[in-house]
């Protein structure tokens, strides 16, 4: 429920890259146990409790976010973006994502720059608002916060 009635609610388009579909059950050590349906939830309750309406979508292939980010742009004030591995590869999902015209954080269930050094390079950070990493499914809580502030700005 809308807490700030008052307010239009914002919408937020919350972006999950390949392999994000099997959260819960990927190397929980590194990933966490909660699965991406939880994880959703979890994300659209606390934009509740923002003001905020939330629009998931995951894919495993570049091209279908694409699709799904072009789609939804009219849709949606800003994006919550995990790429997984496309963070790392894909010159077609920055574009998207600029060509969205909206701003959008960057975010990691793990610490990207404790890991392996391919994962320190981002094709998303340097047009991003910000990038959140490396406090599990917080994560999503942090970037979600993170981007009502900035379309939203408290006074
Ligand atoms: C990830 C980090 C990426 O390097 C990796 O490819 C993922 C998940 C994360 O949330 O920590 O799939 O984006």
């Amino acid at each position: 429920m809308n807490k700030r009635a008052s307010e239009p609610a914002l919408r937020i388009g919350v972006l999950h890259g390949p392999n994000l579909n099997r959260l819960g059950e990927r190397e929980p050590e590194l990933y966490g146990r909660a699965s991406l349906p939880e994880i959703d939830l979890m994300v659209s309750e606390a934009a509740a409790d923002l003001g905020a309406d939330t629009l998931s979508f995951q894919s495993n292939r570049e091209g279908e976010l694409v699709d799904w980010i072009q789609g939804t742009t009219s849709s949606v004030d800003g994006w919550v973006v995990n790429a997984g591995a496309y963070t790392h590869t894909s010159v077609a999902l920055r574009d998207a994502l600029t060509g969205s015209g909206l701003p959008f954080v960057e975010i990691h269930l793990t610490n990207v720059h404790a890991r392996e050094p391919f994962r320190r390079r981002s094709l998303l950070a340097d047009v991003a608002i910000g990038v959140i990493s490396g406090f599990g499914s917080s994560s999503y809580l942090l970037g979600l916060h993170a981007l009502v502030e900035h379309l939203r700005p408290s006074r």
